[in-house]
């Protein structure tokens, strides 16, 4: 038996921001940035809920890959303030450190071991509108929240993974997507497509998963170079929308694999943003499991209309096309141009390998990873090698 798991309501489109105006209540507590805050949208999300009536209350401070201590110190300003809506906007990082707060504003004793462990139930206190501002981790729509871990020497990322922290609202509005940076752009929209990729061919994918996730491949494809190419493109940025939240909608139902396990260590080890971290690893990852899943591969190369003879052809046209979108929005296909020496990438990997074995999305993958793979995984990336 298989489930599909969303948020009650997902406003979605050019002007869905203004749904905020219609939400009953009496106090908000917007978690955010400070690039929000300076370009104005935290100050428009503010008056669209102040004149639906509510007071609000604002926690600008989040860093991209929030950590523990972000998490606790805008949980102390929530548990002051004691909102009956928490607004996070943003992207991954406010959305994900947004629904992290919830646990310690309803759970003021709770411990860490506890949210990601056994996370309770919320909503004794207050609801999560999730309001995205990138087009990649569809964090508005998912059931989890990544921390990341800075209490050791090595740093890395858990996830707290529950229905539960599904938003009650998610607003996917184009148009506050309009002044990401190409850079932003660009990571983001590969990770968005690496969450589709892992999906379709996640061991627990289902035809419901496969089929939004093949609409955010073709949407990846054909809009990212755009929306790169001309921020200010509405249309491309709509179907980059789309793609990120469909894609998120069907991993968070199916799982990932481990382009995020590999990933998520070049995060908190290197500092590369996580969704050029994805773009970076993907070539390589489906190489790996395409002894699994060539025909999952082949049947995403039909989507795009590649040409190829058979299975594990249209594996090598799908890699081909990865590389040459890389190549279209400016990412790098290797890690040394991360500015990663190879004395750096020879002191970390074996860490780097172990740690990406404990990583959740491992067990959803087409093909199960030993830790000597992972370490030839990521010397194939470091190298650019396939
Ligand atoms: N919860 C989930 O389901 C899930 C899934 C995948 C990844 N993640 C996590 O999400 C985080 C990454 O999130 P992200 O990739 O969305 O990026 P992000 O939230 O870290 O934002 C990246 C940068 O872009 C800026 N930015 C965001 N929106 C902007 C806009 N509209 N205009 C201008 N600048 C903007 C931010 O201020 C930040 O500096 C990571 O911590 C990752 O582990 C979560
Ligand atoms: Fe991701």
């Amino acid at each position: 038996m298989k489930g599909f798991r969303t948020p009650k309501d997902v406003v979605f489109g050019i002007g869905a921001l203004e749904y905020l105006k219609q939400v009953n209540g009496e106090k908000a507590f917007i978690v955010s940035d400070k690039v929000m805050k300076d370009i104005g949208s935290v100050d428009k999300v503010a008056s669209f809920l102040k004149e639906a009536g509510l007071s609000t209350e604002e926690f600008c401070e989040v860093m991209p890959d929030p950590d523990r201590d972000v998490v606790e110190k805008g949980a102390k300003k929530m548990q002051s303030f004691a909102p009956d809506w928490i607004v996070a906007l943003g992207g991954g990082s406010s959305i994900d450190a947004a629904k992290a707060m919830w646990y310690f504003y309803e759970y003021p004793d709770i411990t860490w071991e506890t949210v990601f462990t056994a996370p309770p139930a919320l909503r004794n206190k207050a609801k999560l509108i999730a309001i995205a501002t990138t087009s990649g981790t569809g964090s508005e729509v998912t059931c989890a929240s990544v921390v990341t871990n800075k209490l050791g020497k090595v740093h890395f990322k858990e996830v707290i993974a529950t229905p539960e922290i599904l938003s009650d609202i998610a607003i996917v509005d184009p148009e506050l997507m309009a002044s990401m940076p190409p850079k932003v752009t660009a990571a983001t929209g590969m990770d968005a497509l690496t969450h589709a990729i892992e999906s379709y061919t996640s061991i627990a994918t289902t035809v419901v998963d496969q089929a939004l996730a093949v609409s955010a491949i073709n949407n990846t494809f054909k809009y990212l170079p755009k929306a790169y190419a001309d921020g200010r493109n509405l249309v491309a940025r709509e179907a980059m929308a789309s793609a990120s939240m469909m894609a998120a909608m069907a991993f968070t139902n199916s799982f990932l694999g481990i382009v995020h396990a590999l990933a998520h260590q070049l995060g908190t080890e290197f500092g590369v943003p996580h969704g050029a971290a994805n773009s970076l690893m993907l070539p390589y990852v489906i190489n790996y499991n395409s002894i699994a899943c060539a025909d999952a591969y082949a049947e995403i190369a039909e989507a795009l209309n590649l040409d190829f003879e058979d299975d594990k052809d249209g594996t090598n046209k799908l890699i081909e096309a990865i590389f040459e979108l890389q190549n279209d929005i400016g990412l790098a296909s290797n890690l040394k141009d991360y500015g990663i020496t190879e004395t750096q990438f020879n002191a970390a990997v074996d860490t780097l390998s172990q740690n990406s074995m404990n990583d959740i999305t491992v067990h959803c993958n087409p093909r199960v990873p030993s830790i000597d793979d992972m370490k030839t995984l990521y010397t194939k990336a470091f190298s650019g090698e396939l």
